[in-house]
């Protein structure tokens, strides 16, 4: 998640576990094969072998509209070693959707499945091929032909957020929508969208029939969610971390930022992540009262517990 679920939170939330996979921030592709250094940018675990320090398998998304230009990129990122490239087909940012990126690219299946083929090619059957998606831009009225467009192309599955361009992030996620696109389509499909608890998951395995949840929001404001998740499945009983354990990893991720951020965007990044726990723990909303003021890591450090 592009600005909040960097290669440091990888860490921190597959250290935590439950994880399977997870996704890199897009790399924003426009007209040229970008150098080493920019893919390294967003996945620094290209040189752990595309692993978190949990060990978990790390996937590159891309995002842009240009066949060949896509497929340059997921070409040379397969070179770099990537277990799996994503396609982004559900940004709904103004910026990129302007500049043909993300979401806006739903409304022509066409373009989809020319983008799809084309990374296609490049990228061999064992290393895995996948698009996320919303349920169209406007309306739902593409979807199907979406899907089957990506299909065409050659992706082995499909993540989508059950919401459209236009129902922005608003709850709820329409689960029922995956339901439909399983009806249709042969490929597997990710649900995706407000899995915040162990009950939402088990409700969103129920209407859309997935068998693979992709979380996101609810991971950073619980990150035991997944490990709970897991949990509930081998049969035990979920439990919940603490506000102590989150507390430790909110200040191992400010401490571990030291050498590559300066004080105020470690600041900002305790912060960003405040405003999530607080949805889950209210230790957190009671820190980011006493905190909200300064601007600096080192005038909130130590953390208030
Ligand atoms: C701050 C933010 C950044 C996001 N960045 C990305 C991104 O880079 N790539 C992507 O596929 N989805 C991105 N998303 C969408 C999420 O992956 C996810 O589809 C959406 O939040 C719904 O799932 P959730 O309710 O589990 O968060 C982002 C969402 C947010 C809130």
């Amino acid at each position: 998640m592009e600005g909040l679920l960097d290669a440091c939170m990888r860490d921190i939330l597959t250290e935590a576990g439950g994880f399977d996979l997870c996704v890199t921030e897009f790399l924003r592709v426009t007209d040229k094969v970008h150098p080493l250094k920019k893919f390294r940018r967003v996945c620094p675990e290209l040189d752990r072998g595309w692993r978190t320090s949990a060990g978990t398998p790390v996937v590159l998304q891309l995002l842009g509209g240009v066949p060949e230009v896509m497929a340059g990129n997921a070409e040379r990122a397969v070179k770099l070693g990537a277990p799996g490239i994503d396609i982004n087909f559900g940004c709904p940012s103004k910026p990129a959707n302007r500049r043909d990126a993300g979401a806006v690219l739903l409304k022509d299946p066409g373009r989809l499945y020319d983008i799809v083929k084309a990374v296609r090619a490049v990228v061999p059957q064992d290393v895995t091929l996948s698009a996320k998606i919303r349920l169209g831009y406007d309306d739902t009225s593409l979807l199907f032909e979406n899907v089957a467009a990506i299909g065409e192309g050659g992706a082995d599955f499909i993540t989508v957020h059950a919401r459209t361009k236009a129902d922005g992030y608003v709850p709820p996620a329409r689960w029922e929508w995956l339901a439909k696109i399983k009806e249709v389509s042969p490929m597997p499909v990710v649900a995706n969208g407000d899995i915040n608890s162990v009950d939402d998951y088990r409700r969103c395995i129920e209407i859309s029939g997935c068998k693979s949840v992709m979380i996101g929001r609810g991971a950073v404001s619980n990150p035991g969610l997944a490990g709970e998740i897991k949990a509930a499945l081998a049969g035990e009983l979920p439990i919940k971390l603490d506000w102590i354990h989150i507390h430790s990893l909110l200040t191992g991720m400010a401490e571990s930022r030291k050498e590559t951020h300066d004080d105020c965007r470690i600041a900002m990044r305790v912060k960003q992540w405040l405003i999530y726990l607080q949805k889950e723990y209210d230790e957190a909303g009671q820190c980011f009262k006493t905190i909200s003021r300064l601007n600096a890591y080192s005038a909130m450090s130590p953390l208030p517990l």
